[in-house]
C-alpha cells in the first residue's frame, strides 16, 4: 500500500505526540516528534551560552550539533539523541519549556530543523508531530490534522505528565507557559503555528486518547481508500 505523510500540528499540550505515536505504531509507520528537535536544540544553547541574537554564533553551534532518534529497548520508548547522548528527560523539564519558543523563532535554526524534517519523512510513510508539519515541512501531506484543547486541560495533563516525571510543578507556571508558548509560536515571522487549509480540527478537551487515535486512523483510512480509488479509475 501507497505509504503516506501524516502531519499532526497544534497547540502545546493537545496530545500530539501520544496520539501521533499510537498512530504511527498502528500503521507501521515511523513516528518523529519534531518539538523534541526543538528541544534538543534550545539545551545545547543553553549548555554552550549561546548568544540567541547573534547568526555567526547560532550557526558554528548548529553545524556541531547532531540530532538522531533511537529506540531505547530497556526503556521502551523512543528517545531523542542530542550529539549521541540521549536528551529525552533533560529536554521535556520546565526550564526547556521555558526558552525553547524563543530559540524556535530564530530563521537559521528553523531552516535547519525543517531541512532535517524533510530528509526523515523523505521515504513518506510517517507520522510527524509539531506546529508546521502542514504548513512548511510537508505542505503536500496527505492528511493533516490540527489539535486543540482548552488551555485548562491542556495545563492539567502537562501537569500529570510532570508528575509522572517526579516534578512537580504549579498549574499557573503551567498555564501561563503555555499561553506564551501559544503565542509565540503562532505570531512569530518564520512558518507561525496555524491550522492548514486542508487540516481536519480535531478539539481534544473533551476526549480520550482511543478516540483522538481513532479520528485520524479514521481520515488515514478515507484517504487511503480514496486514493486507491482514484488510482484504479486512471
Ligand atoms: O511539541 P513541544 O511542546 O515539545 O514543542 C516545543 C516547542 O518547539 C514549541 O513551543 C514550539 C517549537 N516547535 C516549533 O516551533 N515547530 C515545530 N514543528 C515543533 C515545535
Amino acid at each position: 500500500m501507497k505509504k503516506i505523510v501524516i502531519a499532526i500540528d497544534g497547540y502545546s499540550s493537545c496530545g500530539k505526540s501520544t496520539t501521533a505515536k499510537l498512530v504511527a505504531a498502528e500503521l507501521g509507520y515511523a513516528y518523529i516528534d519534531t518539538g523534541a528537535m526543538y528541544r534538543a536544540v534550545t539545551l545545547y544553547f543553553l549548555q554552550h551560552h549561546i548568544s540567541l541574537t547573534n547568526p555567526k554564533e547560532i550557526q558554528k553551534a548548529l553545524s556541531n550539533i547532531d540530532i538522531t532518534f533511537w529506540y531505547n529497548a530497556k526503556a521502551k520508548r523512543n528517545e531523542v539523541v542530542l550529539n549521541d547522548l540521549s536528551v529525552e528527560d533533560e529536554i521535556r523539564k520546565m526550564y526547556i519549556s521555558n526558552q525553547v519558543s524563543e530559540v524556535s523563532v530564530i530563521a537559521e535554526v528553523r531552516r535547519a530543523l525543517v531541512a532535517q524534517q524533510q530528509k526523515m519523512g523523505k521515504k513518506r510513510g510517517v507520522v510527524m508531530d509539531g506546529r508546521d508539519i502542514g504548513t512548511a515541512v510537508f505542505p503536500d501531506s496527505e492528511v493533516k490534522i490540527f489539535m486543540t484543547a482548552d488551555v485548562l486541560t491542556r495545563a492539567k495533563r502537562r501537569q500529570q505528565e510532570l508528575l509522572e516525571k517526579k516534578q512537580l510543578v504549579n498549574l499557573d507556571e503551567i498555564i501561563t507557559n503555555l499561553e506564551k508558548r501559544d503565542l509565540i509560536d503562532s505570531t512569530r515571522a518564520e512558518s507561525p503555528l496555524r491550522r492548514a487549509e486542508d487540516a481536519y480540527l480535531l478539539d481534544t478537551s473533551h476526549m480520550v486518547i482511543e478516540e483522538q487515535v481513532d479520528f485520524v486512523l479514521h481520515k488515514v483510512g478515507s484517504k487511503i481508500l480514496n486514493e486507491a480509488y482514484s488510482e484504479q479509475q486512471s
